[in-house]
């Protein structure tokens, strides 16, 4: 039988997706199941693994009935996720150990706080690229030992094993307790504290800092390269890539070369740029990734601005304000108004990210005055994820010896025309979406095509991105700075708020 497609997974922090790609890396099908968000106490963040296994189960035999394909038409599987989401499990059982502690959840901050006391954020960013922040893996699983009687004994004796959601689901997906294999990619592995980024080996020295034993541990692997069938689901059929997913987004939107950058527009925002095979170290409070690795190919770096709330705040505002009744509302309140009528806000709902991080960070409105309406609001809500692009641009250009000239963007808010046009007015570079914006399956699929040979090089991914929108910066550039500063004086009214 001619094998005709590509399937994708995209396993994110609000939902799991299945998605069939084909030649042209045109979108054929779509199954989509979203899963409950726990927020058991102020700050923490909770998924429950066994419901996305099961969501995925679902989905993967809906993607391939709706368009009509039988499995043997699948030439191979990709898997892009949501990072750092860390979950526990039962060896012998399958069972995970409590629900998976994800990016977001900030119970971590007084360990991290103490680390980047000592022994400093230089200590660890020699060795993982990264600074201590709650938003990785490893403080939470010291937390997990620190709070899980017994926990650092079972590990040690091996009857416990770790993993971000690409290993959880690539371990049920080859067999889970009657033998999967317990995998993870280096993209997934640079989140985690604990790889070294130069060599793409768990690092002895972080491994014994968190107190973290080996046999827990998932063997780190390329990004691309057959790993085993996915026999749980559908036989046969091999897995052949695993990403993270903003990696996967870099890739899908064909950022090859150094100096190409991305920005995913979603509940928060990642800009990644490729830094070629050199590890670049940011001084200006970036991150040291590693973008992605064909097989046995050298692997490819990035530096990455993580904000942690963008779509968010629109959900906020939805949600807990109920100013619009549905997200796309927003643009429309926004254009109600001809500017932010003074009014800034800085959503440090769970401290700042890129490039401040600062976990003491909270959420300020600041500028109101008897004049502002609530489409100044909508205003002031879109413009936060502008000026939040513009510090890590700003960033980025002070790291990296090419300024950035363009920003392929990519993710549900980039359906709103204002937002674009205001992210290109303050960034001063146009800023292109292309035609398939579902980017973070695309890039898995990429990966997955690649390593089975169904895609023959990146020249015939290239070919395939094609522009579906484009917005030219137009805003006078006085302006422009006198407004970042007050964006910056707003940020600076965030810092503190939560007293050690
Ligand atoms: O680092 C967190 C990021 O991977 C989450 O992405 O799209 O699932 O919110 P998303």
């Amino acid at each position: 039988m001619v094998e005709r497609y590509v399937m994708s997974i995209d396993q994110g922090t609000n939902s799991t997706r299945c998605i069939l790609f084909d030649h042209h890396g045109r979108l054929v099908s779509v199954a989509q199941r979203e899963h409950q968000q726990h927020f058991p106490r102020p700050g923490w963040v909770e998924h429950d693994a066994v419901e996305i296994w099961r969501n995925l189960q679902r989905i993967m035999p809906e993607a391939l009935s709706d368009a009509g394909v039988g499995a043997g038409e699948i030439a191979a599987i990709g898997i892009a996720n949501q990072r750092e989401t860390t979950v526990l499990w039962d060896r012998r059982t399958g069972a995970p150990l409590g629900r998976a502690i994800v990016w977001q959840d900030t119970r971590t901050g007084p360990l991290v706080e103490g680390l980047r006391d000592q022994p400093g954020d230089e200590f660890f960013i020699e060795r993982c690229g990264l600074a201590p922040s709650t938003y990785f893996s490893a403080p939470r699983i010291r937390w997990l030992f620190d709070h899980v009687k017994g926990l650092a004994q079972r590990a040690e004796d091996g009857e416990v094993l770790i993993g971000t959601m690409e290993s959880w689901l690539i371990w049920n997906l080859t067999g889970g307790a009657g033998g999967g294999l317990h995998i993870t990619d280096v993209t997934n592995a640079s989140r985690t504290m604990l790889m070294n980024i130069r060599t793409l080996t768990w690092d002895e020295e972080l491994l014994a800092f968190f107190g973290v034993p080996r046999p827990m541990l998932p063997e780190i692997r390329s990004s691309a390269e057959g790993y085993g069938d996915a026999d749980a689901v559908l036989p046969g059929v091999r897995i052949t890539a695993a990403l993270g997913d903003q990696q996967a987004a870099l890739f899908g939107q064909t950022c090859f070369s150094p100096g190409e950058a991305k920005c995913t527009y979603g509940t928060g925002s990642f800009l990644l740029l490729n830094t070629g095979t050199d590890v670049v170290r940011s001084r200006n409070g970036l991150l040291t990734t590693v973008a992605y690795k064909i097989g046995d190919q050298a692997p490819v770096y990035a530096l990455e601005g993580s904000i942690a709330v963008t779509g968010s705040l629109v959900q906020w505002f939805r949600d807990r304000l109920g100013l619009i009744g549905s997200a796309p509302e927003i643009e429309t309140l926004a254009r109600t108004v001809e500017d932010n009528g003074g009014c800034y806000i800085v959503p440090a709902f769970s401290g700042l990210f890129a490039p401040h991080w600062r976990s003491d960070a909270r959420g300020v409105i600041v500028g109101l005055t008897s004049y502002i309406t609530k489409g100044h609001l909508a205003r002031a809500v879109l413009e936060a994820t502008g000026w939040q692009t513009r510090e890590v641009v700003d960033a980025m250009n002070a790291d990296f010896s090419v300024a950035l000239k363009q920003l392929k963007v990519d993710g549900g808010m980039t359906a709103d025309n204002l937002l674009m046009q205001f992210v290109a007015d303050v960034l001063d570079v146009p800023v292109v979406r292309p035609m398939v914006s579902e980017t973070v399956s695309l890039g898995a699929a990429y990966a997955a095509g690649l390593a089975a040979g169904y895609w023959p090089d990146l020249e015939v991914l290239r070919r395939n991105w094609h522009r579906a929108g484009q917005w030219l910066p137009d805003m006078d550039p006085e302006r422009r700075e006198s407004e970042y500063d007050n964006w910056k004086r707003a940020v600076e009214r965030s810092l503190g708020w939560i007293k050690p």
